[in-house]
Formats: C-alpha cells, structure tokens, sequence
C-alpha cells in the first residue's frame, strides 16, 4: 500500500494543468482549458481540464478523473504504477512496504525488463553471426535475399533466434531472468501442462526501440513462405504497440520537413540503407489515432507509402484520415511496378525513389486519379459517374476553400459550370451532416437508456432508477456539506442502491468520509479508469445545475428511497420486463 500522504502528496506536486499540458495543447475557455482527447480521435475539442479541482473529463468519450486516472489512461499503467511515475516526475521518493515490493518485483520493474530485452537482442545478435550452419543460413538470408549490409544489420541491431524450445531461455535463465518475467516480456511461453518454451525459434529478429532508445519488443519472421510469417511481441508491461513505431528512435533525427510512412520493418530498413532515414513503420496493426499523434509531435508531414495491392491502399486511405484528424499534411505515394517500397528500390535504386516521392498525391488527386483511371469521360454514362464520384470526394473535403480549389478543377476537367458543380456538393454535405446528426441523435438516445453501458451494465436494468443514484451521487461526489448531512444522520445506506457500480460509489464516499473525512484519497485505487470517468461524469452533470442545494437533495433521496420500495413490492415489474427484452434483443 502506497500511503495516503504520498498520495496526496503526489496530486499536490503534480499540477494537472502543466502534467496534462505535457500530452495534449490546451487553449484556455474561461477558468478551464480545453483540447483534443488523447483517448479518442477527435476534430474539435471536447477535453476539458478543470484546475479548479484538478480534474479532467471528456464529453466526447466520458473518460476523466484526476492526475492519477490520467497516467493510468495515457501511459497504461496500473494504480501504483501511475503513483510512482508521478512521484518520480515530482521528484518525490517512494517507499513501498517489503511485501507489497516483492509481490510486484518481477513484472514491473521497467528497467529490469529493458535490460532483460537488451540481452535478450544481444543474443539474437550473437546467433545470427555464429558458425552454426543455421545461422548462416539467417545471414544469408539478410545478406544475399534482402540485399542488407552487415553496416545495416549491426544499425538496427538485427538478430536470429535459432531453431529450438530452450536455448533461448537456457542462457536467460543463466543470465538470472526467469520463467515469469522471459513470458511477462513475451519472450517465453507457456504450454497447456505448464512447461516455458521460447516464443522465438528459427526467425530473424527485429528488435524495436523506443525513442529513449530502449528495446521494448521484438517482430521475428520466417526465411521461407510458412506461417505465420511475422510473429509480433504482444503488449508487454513495458511496450503498447500502438503507441510506438519501428524506427522512429532513428527517424526522429531526420523527419523535420517529413515521415514516411511504410508498412512493413524491411521497407524501413530497405529506405534507411538508402538513405530514406525518415522513414517508420507500424508494428504489425493498422495506424492508431495514438501513433498519428506522436508522428504529429515530431513532423509537419507525413508520405504514406504503403504496399500497392488492394489491401495496402485501402489501409492508406484509413490512415490519411487518422493523420490528418491530428493535423497532418498528408499525401499518398503509390510504388508503380512493384509490390513495396522495399522492392521498389532493390529495383530502381534510391535516385528513382527520390524522385518518385515528389510526385506523392494529395487524398484529392490521388483518389480523382483513380476515378479518371475507372471511366472514359468521352462517353456520357461514364462522364456522369466520373463526376459524381468526384463532387462525392470533394464533399469529404473539411475545408472549404480546398473545396472551391478542387471544384474548379472538376469544372475544367469535365467542362461543367462550376456553379452545378458547387451546388451539387452543397447538396451532398448537407445531406451527410443529416445523416451525422441522426446517428448521434440515435446514440444518444440509447446512451439515455444505458443500452450499450459497459461501465455499469446494471444501468440497462433500470435506467430511471439509475439516473437518480447518478444525480444523488453527483451532489455528494460535489459538496461536502451534503456528504456531512447524508452521512451523519444516515439518510441513505448503500441497500437503497439499485445498480452494483453506484453502491460501490456510495460506499466508497461512506468510508472515506468516515475514515478520512474526505473523499479524495485512494479513489484511483478502488475504481477503474473508466469508471473514474464516470464519476466525474456525475459531478459535472450536477456542476451545470443551478439548483443543487438541500431541497433537490432531499427529492433524490425520496425518489431513491421509492423506487427501493417499489422493486421489494412488485418484483415483475415492467422495467424488469422490459430490460429482460432488451437483453434478449441484444443476445439474439
Ligand atoms: P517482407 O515480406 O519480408 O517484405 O516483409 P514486410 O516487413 O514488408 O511485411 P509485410 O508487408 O508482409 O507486412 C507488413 C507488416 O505486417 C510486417 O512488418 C509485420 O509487422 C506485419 N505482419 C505481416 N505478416 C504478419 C503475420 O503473419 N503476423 C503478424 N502478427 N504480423 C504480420
Ligand atoms: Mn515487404
């Protein structure tokens, strides 16, 4: 157990304004502060910091909580994890009891598991030089198939894993790792019976590093056409893949102006050893609203150039539009006659590649490209399906002086008025807002019903009666003076709640106001991340009230206490019935 005192010590230090102000660029809106959320991919801000009481909430996604949530949300830590980072950034030193040290030793210390990669690297480093005739055969492979040099293998550190269930973890093991830590860093399995075996064999390795420069995890693939030709660390206690990128410890040296972006690690190798160094990758998962975002702290620009079959640039156009939700000025760069950068280069060589980079595509013309490449506009059947892809395509335009640019390209192109052309557009915009607005008004219709609540799935039981723990809970989640009252004379008790999520709240707010006499401590500890958010959920719902005095705490208690009775009375009541409906719905 971390102590109260440090806790609160911890929350003082860490001013959430400045803490939060470090992840995301926040613009003051009154006394608060507001920005994108860093938890969901968002155009305009809906992320607020309150300082006052040094919390945050997202109305887009409803996480929020204090400085503490945050950590646990950003940098995915568990509570006393989030604890010690925040101590470390406040320069506070904790102390942990011995049993709670040695409970938790092996899987997060980081910096034993980074040193534990680092061997781990240098083995597989090792191997793949060695004279065992199938590590020659890795080298080969690299050297002789892949056209790398052995300058490019020793710079990105690349490595073989030989083919057997233990020699790998034989020489961890005598190195003092164990079994639990070599699978916790998905190094080692474990089988059905219980027994560890290398999660590597008989794969070249890809190391990948951080841009500290520590090696979190590692990709392995096989040298021939057998399955499943990558294999990919897992998350880890120390690597989140979707919150890194292959490279990037050396791409951030050389991405001022741009990033390339590819979609396998021997593209990037293959645009490194060209000279390409600005060039990263994926790690094995389609682009994340995250990783669009750290590409944004690093560079103005990114150049997808992703493999060239369907599936590539379907995947290029996903990413486009992640990139450029954070920002980004982006453009498509397609590899003509070849199936990726990597092979393109081997190809052509690296002044082609140059080249070719100049001529990457903007969303618009790479896509009008496509449709011209589709139809012959010299007959009118294809000319009018030419056009109305392309008035569909500049309708997905946000701005709207680009939409006035790319309308006076279709207008020169097809030999239509451009005044047709604009009211065709306006035409689609509208109707696509219509149909946005229907969607959200349908979400939050059944948000209303708790249809799809996973942070309380009691909610969809009985919403009304939830509604009000929520409303009763916000003023004494906001005023001290109500938990005094609600407490001290015992005027609720935590049978008169309905849903499990609200009684534990209510517990909670008992004991803290009884045990510490404040609510604050600890809370972290007792609820998830998502429920946090929650919380503050029911606290700001209550904040935009006028009235929140004695009058409308007594009229929730009451309701409370009714809507008890009545579930003791009538126990097959219609909101039963009809939530058992629901769930049938839902199940079938
Ligand atoms: P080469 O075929 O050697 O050129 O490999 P590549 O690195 O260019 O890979 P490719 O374009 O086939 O795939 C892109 C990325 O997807 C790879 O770098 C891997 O991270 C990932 N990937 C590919 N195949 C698999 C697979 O079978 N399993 C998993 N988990 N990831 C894969
Ligand atoms: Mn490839």
């Amino acid at each position: 157990m971390i102590s109260k005192e440090t806790i609160e010590q911890v929350l003082m230090r860490n001013d959430i304004e400045t803490l939060i102000g470090s992840y995301v660029s926040l613009k003051r809106a009154g006394s608060n502060l507001k920005g994108l959320c860093p938890f969901h991919s968002e155009k305009t801000p809906s992320f607020t910091v309150y300082p006052a009481d040094n919390s945050f909430y997202c109305f887009g996604c409803g996480a929020g909580g204090d400085a503490i949530t945050f950590i646990r949300k950003r940098e995915n830590l568990d509570y006393p994890d989030a604890v010690e980072f925040l101590a470390q950034r406040a320069g506070i030193t904790i102390v942990r009891d011995e049993r709670d040290q040695l409970a938790r030793a092996p899987k997060f210390d980081r910096a034993r598991m980074f040193k534990m990669n680092v061997d781990a690297a240098k083995y597989f480093n090792r191997c793949l030089f060695s004279d065992n005739p199938d590590a020659k055969a890795a080298l080969s492979y690299f050297i002789e198939k892949r056209g790398l040099s052995v300058a490019t293998i020793k710079h990105f550190g690349l490595g073989f894993a030989p083919n057997s269930f233990d020699s790998f973890s034989k020489y961890m093991l005598s190195k003092g790792y164990s079994f639990e830590e070599l699978e916790a860093g998905f190094l080692c399995g474990k089988s059905d019976k219980g027994r560890y075996y290398d999660a590597f064999r008989n794969r070249i390795m890809f190391p990948i590093i951080d841009v500290s420069g520590n090696v979190i995890a590692f990709g392995g693939r096989v040298m021939d056409d057998s399955k499943p030709k990558y294999k990919n660390s897992s998350d880890t206690p120390v690597f989140k893949k979707s919150r890194n990128l292959f490279a990037l410890n050396f791409a951030r040296h050389h991405c001022s102006e741009s990033i390339i972006l590819c979609e396998g690690y021997m593209d990037v190798i293959a645009l490194h050893s060209a000279g390409f160094e600005n060039a990263v990758a994926t790690l094995g998962t389609a682009i994340t609203s995250e990783q669009a975002r750290i590409m944004s702290r690093y560079t103005k620009k990114v150049i997808i150039c992703y493999d060239s079959d369907e599936a590539g640039q379907k995947a290029a156009m996903r990413a486009v539009k992640m990139l450029t939700d954070v920002g980004l000025d982006v453009t498509i760069l397609k590899v003509p006659g070849a199936k990726d950068p990597d092979e393109y280069i081997k190809a052509n060589g690296a002044d082609k590649f140059r080249h070719l980079l100049t001529q990457s595509k903007s969303r618009f013309e790479y896509n009008l490209e496509n449709i011209l490449s589709k139809y012959d506009i010299n007959i009118s059947q294809d000319k009018i399906k030419a056009l109305h892809e392309s008035e569909k395509l500049i309708s997905e335009t946000y701005s709207s002086a680009e939409r006035d640019i790319y309308i006076q390209t279709i207008s020169k192109l097809f030999a239509i008025n451009a005044g047709s052309i604009k009211s065709d557009v306006d035409r689609l915009i509208s109707r696509a807002s219509y149909a946005k607005r229907k969607e959200e008004s349908n979400k939050i219709k059944q948000d209303a019903v708790g249809y799809s609540d996973k942070v309380n799935p009691d909610f969809i039981k009985a919403p009304a009666v939830a509604k009000n723990e929520e409303n009763l809970l916000g003023l004494l989640l906001l005023y001290p003076e109500h938990r005094k009252r609600v407490f001290d004379e015992g005027l609720v008790s935590a049978d008169d709640f309905f849903t499990d999520l609200n009684r534990r709240i209510f517990e909670y707010l008992k004991n803290a106001y009884f045990n510490e006499g404040d609510s604050h401590y600890d809370v972290d500890e007792c609820f998830s991340p998502d429920e946090r958010g929650r919380m503050s959920r029911m606290k700001l719902s209550r904040m935009e009230l006028s009235e929140n005095g004695d009058a409308v705490l007594r009229d929730s208690i009451e309701k409370l206490k009714k809507s008890v009775s009545k579930k003791n009375n009538e126990k097959n009541n219609s909101i039963e019935n009809l939530s058992k409906l629901i769930e049938q719905k839902r199940k079938s």
